[in-house]
Parts: C-alpha cells; structure tokens; sequence
C-alpha cells in the first residue's frame, strides 16, 4: 500500500484531500498537523476508526518527529499543506508566518531529503515532494492578463512573501539536490470545512445570523475561485503524473468580484432559506476600510495542466458555490464548534 506524508491535514484544503484520498484512493495517510487555531480535528472526525488515516499532532519543523514517521511509514510522498494562511493575521503578526511557512517548509525538506537518500534506487525514483502553494507569489494583476508559471513572482503581504520564499527553497531543493519535488499554485479555494475567517464561510454565517457582512474598499477586488474539490483532484493528478521539478498553476476560471460573491451568496441563502427573518441577506452588507496593500486581482492560466495532465474544474462557480451554502447549512454542528471555540477544547464564554 502506498503511503502519504500529508501535513496540514487538519486544516480547510488538506481535510478535503483526506476525504478525497481516503474516498477515492486505497493510499494509507500519515497526517501531521500542529492543530493552530486552523487545524480542526472535528472535520476529520468520519477517519477516527479507519486503519489508512493515522493522525500525528506535530510540527513541521520537527525535523526529528518528520524523520521517524517517514523511516517508520515507509511514505512514497509528501504533501505540504501546513502554512500560517490568512492574509490579515499575516499583517498583523508575520513571525508565525516566517516561522512555519519559511523555516518550517525548510525543516521539512531537509528531514525528507535524508529519508530520501537513505531509500533504495526504485523508491527514489518514484518519490514526490509535493508543495502547496498560492498564485499569491505572483502579485496583483490589473484589469487584464492571467498568471503563468513563467510569472515573475512579486509578492506583496507577509503571508504571499513568505510564501514566496517557501516556493523558492523547494525549487532549490530540486536543482541542488535532486529531491523530485512539485509545487502547485493555486487560486482561492472555497468550500467545506472552511475556516471562517475567510470571505466565504464568514458571509454565511454572518447574513444568517443578521450581522453586518464587512467588504473590503470598495468590494471590486478580484479573485479566481476554485471549489476545493477541484483542487484536490489538481492535487492528486499532478502528484500521480507531474513531472518532478515541475510547477503548476491550478484555477477555477471564474473570476469574481468580492461583490459579486457576497450578492451570489445573499441570493443562494435567500433562495436557501426561505423562511428565514433574515431575508434578503444582502441587506446586511457593509463597506469597510480596505486591507493595506490589498491586491486588486488575482486570474490564473491553468492550461498547462489541463494540456499536460488533462485536468479542468468540474464545478462552476455557481454549481460550487451552491455546494458549498448547502455543506454549511447541513452541518450547523461543526459550524457552532468553530464558532464557540469548543472545536479545540476552548468552549468560549462557559465553564470548561
Ligand atoms: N485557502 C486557499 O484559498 C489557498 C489557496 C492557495 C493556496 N493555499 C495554500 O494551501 C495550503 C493549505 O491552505 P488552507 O486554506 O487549508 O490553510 P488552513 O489555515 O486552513 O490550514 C493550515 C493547516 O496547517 C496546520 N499547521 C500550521 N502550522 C503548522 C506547522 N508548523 N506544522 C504542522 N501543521 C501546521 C494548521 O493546524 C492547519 O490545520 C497552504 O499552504 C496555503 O498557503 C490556500
């Protein structure tokens, strides 16, 4: 059985891979999180009883801890997914950011190039070091053009700069070493499990609870929205037939203003919930001061890999999205767990 080194599993992007890959693969997982405020053991809650999903709460910059589990799992490969992610924390406190996503994503290359080379001949060949990144590295676009990965990367928050940074050791790792590593470069992800902190999950659960919707200036920054399931399916097929020392862009074609994804979600919850006092949602949008260096767009080219790997998107932004208003609306439990704390053992406001 193969075996995958994933870490950040417990977080939005890396739960839905373990859902994926324990769904629609016969891979055993070897999932190691540090569980930050991000990490939530509640979405991979369906994997407590399931012998391929063996959760480790660890470090990435644990270079000894990701050594063992590497020699002791006999890993085929590495997925990184564990990062500091949200722009505004990023501003307001970069060190965690430099800490996990540039000194941790080089502890973690370090720890699996020696497993790496104390491997046979055949297992080398075959290994990955896959490395998740974000179209973020790239900069801000203006009213036309796409990112490619020919891009020059021009950074502009803390957390897109450090990212930046942890891209850049990987190809290094590549053209200096020989480690087989992939990096993905992906656009906004939306869907379950997200936390909600980012613009999605936060609007839901802010309209259905009648409290103001913050958009950012003046709501016409652009993003280019990927359903999460999409990208896990990117994910897999670059891992199982990227070519190593490869980068690939991953998008959703489906550039959106900030506005329009907080009108589409006002809409889908009206339709939604038809009873709801809420209604219409929309009324509760507010404008508020926009973030420091807000980046106006973000649109990727993902030709590359729909012509080498034959991947595309099957979700539409509205099928998507509509997926995603459901999940919510189906799930208030995991909602509320986030909500009060109570997902990492913190029940916010009541006795312990
Ligand atoms: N969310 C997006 O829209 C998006 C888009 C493009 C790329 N990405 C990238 O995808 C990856 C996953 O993003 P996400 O949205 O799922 O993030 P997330 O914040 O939801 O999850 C991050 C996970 O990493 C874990 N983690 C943090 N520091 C760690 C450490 N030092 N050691 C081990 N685990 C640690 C957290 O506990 C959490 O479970 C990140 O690398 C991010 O940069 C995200």
């Amino acid at each position: 059985m193969r075996t995958i080194l994933i870490t950040g599993g417990a977080g939005f992007i890396g739960g839905n891979f373990v859902h994926f890959l324990m769904e629609k693969t016969a891979v055993r997982v070897v999932n190691l999180d540090a569980l930050t405020y991000a990490g939530n053991l509640d979405t991979l809650a369906a994997f407590n009883n399931e012998p391929r999903h063996i959760f480790i709460h660890g470090d990435i910059s644990d270079r000894a801890l990701v050594k063992q589990l590497l020699t002791e799992y006999a890993v085929d490969a590495v997925v990184n997914f564990a990062a500091e992610s949200h722009v505004d924390r990023s501003i307001d406190g970069p060190a965690a950011f430099i800490d996990t996503n540039i000194s941790g994503t080089f502890q973690l290359l370090e720890a699996t190039r020696a497993y790496w080379l104390s491997c046979a001949a055949a297992k080398q060949a075959a290994f990955r070091f896959l490395h998740v990144s974000t179209d973020e590295v790239y900069g801000s676009l203006g009213a036309t053009g796409l990112f490619t990965e020919t891009t020059p990367y021009a950074p502009n928050s803390p957390y897109s700069a450090s990212k930046a940074a942890s891209d850049h050791l990987v190809r290094a790792w590549f053209h200096t070493y020989g480690l087989p590593v992939l990096t993905t470069n992906c656009s906004n992800n939306y869907g379950p499990y997200q936390f909600p902190e980012k613009l999605i999950p936060l609007i839901l659960l802010k309209a259905q609870r009648g409290e103001p919707l913050p958009i950012y200036g003046d709501g016409g920054n652009i993003r280019d929205w990927l359903f999460v399931g999409d990208h896990c399916r990117a994910i897999w097929r670059v891992l199982e037939a990227g070519i190593a020392g490869e980068v690939y862009n991953v998008g959703g074609n489906s550039e959106r203003t900030n506005l329009e994804v907080v009108d589409t979600l006002c809409g889908l919850l009206d339709e939604l919930l038809p009873d709801s006092p809420q209604r219409p949602h929309a009324q509760f949008k507010q404008f508020v001061s926009d973030r420091p260096g807000h980046d106006r767009r973000y649109a990727i080219d993902a030709s590359k890999l729909q012509r080498e790997l034959g991947w595309q998107p099957l979700e539409t932004f509205e099928s998507g999205l509509r997926k995603t208003v459901q999940w919510y609306l189906d799930n208030p439990a995991w909602c509320a767990r986030v909500m009060d704390g109570s997902y990492r053992g913190e029940r916010l406001g009541m006795e312990q």
